[in-house]
């Protein structure tokens, strides 16, 4: 990475550590217009006024041509960019300070498409921020910056606080009715001393394992992204402990308005090439795909004007959804009310899995295989309508304390998963060791939420007990969940997914969902409305596989594996230990399967393990340092 080298004239880090005079200067006197500045500091004497933008207190740095270039290309190629200390610190002391100050007034924003957090009432001086970030050089410079024009007029600004159960549900901010024109985003973090346990993190779903998804950067970092179908991210909520303020500004810059649009323009030599899409406002992109006729061009150019229309359309307004939720629909019963003739179904101690399913997913060998093949790929398995139906409301009709003096006939219905057949069912499925444990019930109740994690390890909790998980399992047992156009939160969100709305699985009444634990298998509950109306009921269980199990128990298998490559088959674990813990010497004396132990080891981390990522692009300034 080229940024790697460049060179600060001066540190940055030396005037932060003068941070509490700035924001204590700026405090005694906040009529002063001026940014504090310190006597070492000569690059520091712009003060601001109508002629201010962002070119007066950008780290000089950033204005390098080369520097500038990488943002570009990075952007361009739909990371996002993230750049500490992107402002000169006596600028982000001033907004700071500007945003803490006593005379700000804060609106609470509850809106019900699920975003919630504190937007300012503007005074003089949080209006001044506002004109610096909306200067005609700054739009000028974000054009720069990010390869698309940025000099409309009719660019977004939020100051924004985050309060305690505040969050921005997932979003693209390329589907909005006015994203148009949007061209470029910018997030500035101006939270101090924040903390992880707080929650409030910016969360880009690009990422394919939550550590890459998961963004904590400090206070005066800012993040840059062109809004487009693959630029997903959220807002995690806001704990109740925390203490600190979660301060951002937020700016939506958008295109000048090239409209009526015109084949008068070369726009198949513009955006002919698929990675030449991203310069697209949607606006335009629109137009191509929907209101552009080839054969108003001369002859000449029409094949490539209906290669760019079709391509537009496949690989940037509407890309191939991931595929990564295979869904089972309710074959059999389709609709036909309460008496299809099913048998009440009596549980006890010695009734598995088998006894309890909807049989005919169990005649159905087509089905069954293509559940698994999926499965073992990776994906998120929904089963719609699992099981029996008399047994799923006799179960829930429990787990809603509708009847009493159950507990030994919910503990029976609930024990099935521990049954052997239970394991030996979900080992053929899964392709995995699966030791049964004790199911759990679950109520997502209203505030509830789950942040994005993979239940693959490395959870922070250092729980060992979860590096052995080999199967996850949910039965929803939720009764018309947010019904229409509601919205109760409570989605299911599984990020493998990639394009938005494939990634919302909403929870319903008898529906099951399997997943294999992997670094990738990034999922996430959306937080439960106070205003749902029903019960968000589950029955959750982990299956287990112990490191010592099949796939890894012995030579033959380990061999087996490293010809196949099949790594889904790896619990954390299992993984961990071929990693980092086997000896190949020790599993065989014949060296060219030691050979093959050593690659096997080596993928396993790579492809699997620690899978590598570049959804992110950080330009940071410490790491820089001599
Ligand atoms: C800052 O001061 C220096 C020296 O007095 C001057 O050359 C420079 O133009 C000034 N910069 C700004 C942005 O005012
Ligand atoms: C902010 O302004 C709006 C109207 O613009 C007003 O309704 C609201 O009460 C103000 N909020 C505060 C905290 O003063
Ligand atoms: C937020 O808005 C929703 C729907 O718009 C409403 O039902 C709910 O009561 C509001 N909640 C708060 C805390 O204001
Ligand atoms: C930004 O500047 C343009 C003119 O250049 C103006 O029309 C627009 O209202 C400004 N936006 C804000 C939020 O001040
Ligand atoms: C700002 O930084 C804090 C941690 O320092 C983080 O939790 C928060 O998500 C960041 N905000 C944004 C918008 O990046």
């Amino acid at each position: 990475m080229r940024a790697f080298n460049i060179l600060l004239s001066i540190s940055p880090l030396v005037s932060i550590a003068a941070d509490t005079r700035a924001s204590e200067d700026a405090r005694l006197n906040p009529s002063n217009h001026e940014p504090s500045c310190f006597e070492d500091d000569i690059t520091c004497n712009a003060s601001i006024g109508p002629s201010s933008s962002m070119l007066d207190f950008f780290d000089d740095s950033l204005l390098e041509e080369d520097v500038l270039a990488d943002i570009r290309d990075n952007l361009l190629a739909g990371r996002l960019v993230v750049i500490r200390d992107a402002f000169k610190p006596e600028f982000a002391e001033h907004v700071h300070s500007v945003l803490t100050g006593d005379d700000i007034q804060w609106n609470h924003r509850n809106r019900s498409d699920l975003k919630r957090f504190n937007i300012v009432n503007h005074t003089i001086e949080s209006q001044e921020i506002v004109d610096i970030f909306n200067n005609t050089k700054s739009r000028e410079l974000m054009t720069r910056v990010s390869g698309r024009s940025c000099m409309g007029h009719d660019a977004g600004f939020r100051l924004s606080e985050f309060k305690p159960g505040d969050h921005i549900s997932h979003h693209t901010d390329f589907h909005d009715k006015n994203a148009g024109l949007r061209s470029t985003n910018l997030v500035w973090n101006l939270s101090k001393d924040w903390q992880k346990e707080w929650g409030g993190a910016f969360y880009w779903a690009a990422a394919n394992s939550p550590e890459a998804g998961y963004h904590f950067p400090t206070f005066n970092t800012v993040f840059i992204f062109i809004p487009n179908q693959l630029s997903t991210h959220h807002v995690t909520p806001i704990t109740d402990i925390a203490k600190g303020r979660r301060l951002t500004l937020n700016v939506k810059y958008s295109a000048e308005d090239l409209s009526p649009y015109s084949v008068e323009r070369p726009i198949e030599d513009l955006y002919g090439r698929k990675e030449d899409h991203i310069l697209l406002i949607k606006n335009e992109a629109t137009w191509i795909t929907r209101t552009m006729n080839p054969d108003n061009a001369e002859p000449e150019r029409r094949q490539k004007l209906r290669e760019l229309k079709e391509s537009v359309a496949k690989n940037y307004l509407y890309p191939q959804e991931h595929d990564a939720v295979y869904v089972v629909e309710d074959a059999e019963n389709d609709g036909d009310g309460e008496d299809d003739g099913e048998d009440e179904v009596i549980v006890t101690k010695d009734t598995s899995i088998l006894d309890v399913l909807d049989p005919s997913l169990l005649e159905d060998d087509k089905l069954m295989g293509e559940i698994r093949d999926n499965l073992r790929a990776g994906k998120l398995v929904v089963i719609k309508q699992a099981f029996k139906r008399k047994f799923a409301e006799r179960v829930w009709e429990m787990l809603d304390n509708q009847v009493s003096g159950t507990a030994d006939e919910l503990r029976n219905a609930v024990g099935v998963i521990d049954h052997p057949e239970t394991s030996a069912f979900f080992e053929e499925l899964s392709g995995r060791r699966c030791r049964a444990k004790r199911a759990q019930r679950a109520w997502f109740r209203p505030g509830h939420y789950q942040d994005p994690h993979n239940d693959f390890g490395q959870n922070g909790f250092g729980n060992r007990k979860e590096d052995t998980r080999s199967l996850g399992f949910i039965w929803w047992l939720a009764k018309a969940w947010s019904p229409g156009r509601e919205r109760w939160g409570g989605e299911y969100v599984w990020y493998p997914s990639k394009v938005m709305s494939a990634m919302f699985n909403k929870p319903g009444f008898n529906e099951l969902f399997l997943f294999l634990p992997t670094a990738s298998s990034v999922h996430s509950v959306e937080y439960v409305e106070q205003w749902s109306k029903s019960k968000l009921l589950s029955i959750i269980s982990w299956f287990h596989a112990g490191v010592g199990e099949y796939p890894v128990a012995n030579t033959n298998q380990l061999e087996d594996l490293a010809r196949t490559k099949d790594w889904n088959k790896l619990s954390y674990e299992q993984a961990k230990f071929i990693v980092h813990e086997m000896n190949p010497a020790s599993f065989t004396a014949d060296v060219s399967g030691q050979t093959l132990l050593l690659e096997l080891k080596e993928k396993v981390a790579k492809q699997y393990l620690y899978p590598s990522d570049d959804s992110a692009f950080y330009i940071d300034w410490e790491l820089e340092e001599h």
